[in-house]
């Protein structure tokens, strides 16, 4: 496996992963793959379509996460994801909330693989659109062996990508935030899914705090990806590390091109100053993490100022932290 067949991504993740969000994360690296936050399939079927499946016009690359299990919807919802030029539909059967639980989909639909397949064979049938699922390692209820066999039925169906969150699902119990942390990290199951299936796409997520760590999980276990989620919201500047393991050269902006870009973003999002200014910014407010005067910098955002536009806010804070840091380089 060469890096250009490898696959890095950063995680569906609700309220976060917005497409302002993607756009500042496209600024960082150009070869990772990113994910929408989860859409549920009745709301693209019944809902304002455009509005959800807004996107700038440089990111048709982004991934869609559906959830469902309704096989009439979900596939209408692929189809109106195909006709707005996407490539990829992503399956969403990893998130264990109890909403989604009530509506029959995300994680305990591992529990049913036979109505996933049905909405995979449809899906197939009336749309020309990649699919893939994103999972867990199996629920409470599951053991390996279930695992595996969910795999199989499901693959079966001509699924080939599976981005597996090495975790299982608590289905009953456990908060969405704690079904992230309480359930261990089981990647050696990840790795034992992968040398009993080798012509499928395995990619490995959960609990991964750099590229480089991922990448390490990737090339000891001849994964064929890693996703990121949570440190890539929080710390998103590790995304240029990214290119660099594709070797694309000539791409990394640095932090201060970076936020200036979004200044100019939000002037041109926000002309009307409608409310959306601090939807775009809280996504950058990690952007300095780990360099000198970074928390200042936060709060020079967050706080009130007599700035009128948020882009002046971003503009004046950046270039503080940026001659501070030049200060701290010299002394
Ligand atoms: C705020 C938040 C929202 C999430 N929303 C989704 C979602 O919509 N769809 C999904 O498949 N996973 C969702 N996840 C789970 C992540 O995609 C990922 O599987 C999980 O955080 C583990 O990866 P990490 O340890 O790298 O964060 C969410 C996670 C967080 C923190």
């Amino acid at each position: 496996m060469n890096n250009q067949s490898l696959e890095f991504s950063v995680a569906p993740m609700m309220k976060w992963t917005d497409h302002h969000c993607r756009y500042f994360h496209r600024l960082i690296t150009k070869k990772a793959l990113l994910y929408s936050e989860m859409i549920s399939a009745d709301a693209l079927v019944y809902g304002p379509t455009d509005r959800l499946l807004f996107t700038n016009d440089f990111d048709h690359k982004t991934i869609i996460q559906i959830g469902g299990s309704n096989r009439k919807n979900m596939t209408r919802a692929a189809y109106k994801i195909q006709k707005s030029g996407y490539k990829e539909v992503n399956l969403n059967i990893g998130c264990p909330s109890n909403r989604v639980q009530a509506g029959n989909f995300g994680a305990c639909l591992m529990e049913k693989p036979n109505l996933i397949v049905d909405c995979i064979k449809s899906i197939q049938d009336k749309c020309d659109v990649n699919i893939s699922v994103k999972c867990r390692v199996g629920t409470d209820k599951m053991d390996n062996k279930d695992f595996f066999n969910f795999i199989d039925l499901v693959s079966k169906s001509g699924i080939n990508k599976f981005v597996v969150h090495a975790r299982k699902a608590i289905l009953n119990g456990l908060s969405p935030k704690q079904n992230r942390e309480v359930p261990p990290l089981n990647y050696a199951l990840v790795a034992l899914l992968k040398k009993r299936y080798k012509h499928l796409k395995i990619i490995l997520n959960g609990g991964i705090k750099s590229i480089e760590t991922g990448y390490s999980q990737v090339k000891k276990n001849n994964l064929d990806g890693f996703m990121i989620g949570r440190e890539a919201y929080q710390n998103p500047y590790i995304l240029i590390e990214v290119d660099r393991m594709y070797k694309e050269k000539n791409v990394s902006l640095l932090r201060h091109e970076i936020a200036f870009n979004v200044a100019e973003y939000i002037d041109k999002f926000c002309n009307s100053f409608v409310n959306e200014d601090f939807r775009i910014l809280r996504h950058i407010l990690g952007l300095y993490n780990g360099m000198p005067g970074s928390k200042a910098w936060r709060k020079k955002l967050v706080q009130k100022t007599n700035y009128k536009r948020m882009g002046d806010k971003l503009r004046f804070a950046t270039d503080e932290i940026e001659k501070y840091i030049n200060i701290k380089r010299v002394a």
